[in-house]
């Protein structure tokens, strides 16, 4: 198996992000062993990843699947050195970051469907869970969880998971090394922090735009029982996706699961 300790403390070495590792055969998430480790004094830049995960998290309490031998399941330690308000870009940046690592695999067909699903296509490769701590409103630091499917099947996915997901393997035919990947992915993450750190979303807003392709298009969100529809104008300083509604007025958008609709 290419994917073990030794080959990914190798490919890490040196990087801003990665050191140090700690690696799992089997765990029940990653971000609440790294959660664990940043509360016990765990420094930036500190990795957790795992082969299989036993009780993966997603968004909004979902289940993330997380079967052996097949993904990445990794979770990064960040000590941002800004208030808690500006956090949330960092969420932003995350997808960013991972959509610019996939690129190299599936040039011109990776999106951001906000507010940081990776999509290749119109099919989810990965995830990102963001869990924050925080006290006296400053962050005492950040877990970015990165669930990205590479090696599995099709026939392999969940059923109810369907048509919605795909892997980099499906996508490009044949299967990719996971190592490769996720030494890829670190250096996109660290490249666009520090750009974060230095400019905040201004450093990213750009990207995100050409990625998620949602600017100007009509949108609805769903969340917690609410619909929401508008045009996207764009995401704020907070990494909130900014739609106009009917009425003209524009409305701020900090969680939710958005579809496009046509008209
Ligand atoms: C989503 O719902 O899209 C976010 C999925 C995030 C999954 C990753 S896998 C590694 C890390 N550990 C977890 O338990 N969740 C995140």
């Amino acid at each position: 198996m290419d994917f073990n300790e030794q080959r990914l403390r190798t490919a890490l070495q040196g990087k801003s992000i990665g050191e140090p590792l700690y690696f799992f055969p089997v765990i029940k998430s990653t971000n609440f062993q790294a959660f664990r480790l940043a509360d016990e004094g765990a420094p930036e830049g500190t990795v957790v990843i795992a082969d299989c995960q036993t009780g993966g998290r997603g968004r909004m309490k979902r289940e993330w699947f997380s079967p052996p031998a097949v993904n990445l399941y990794a979770s990064i330690i960040l000590r941002p050195a800004f208030p808690a308000a500006l956090s949330s870009p960092l969420t932003i940046m995350a997808g960013v970051a991972v959509a610019s690592a996939l690129q190299f695999y599936c040039p011109g067909r990776v999106r951001l469907k906000w507010p940081n699903d990776v999509l290749i296509g119109s099919r989810k490769v990965s995830g990102i869970l963001t869990e924050i701590k925080t006290s006296d409103r400053n962050v005492e630091f950040v877990i970015l969880g990165i669930g990205l499917n590479i090696n599995i099947k099709r026939d392999d996915f969940e059923p109810q998971l369907g048509q919605g997901a795909t892997s980099l393997r499906e996508e490009i035919g044949s299967p990719v090394s996971r190592v490769e990947v996720t030494g890829l992915i670190f250096d996109e993450i660290g490249k666009h922090y520090q750009l974060v750190g230095a400019r905040g979303m201004e450093g990213i807003r750009e990207l995100w735009r050409d990625y998620s392709g949602l600017t100007g298009k009509n949108v609805e969100i769903t969340f917690g029982g609410e619909i929401s529809r508008g045009t996207v104008a764009g995401i704020d300083d907070t990494g909130a996706l900014i739609i106009r509604e009917e009425s003209g007025s524009e409305r701020r958008i900090i969680a939710g699961d958005v579809a496009m609709i046509r008209g």
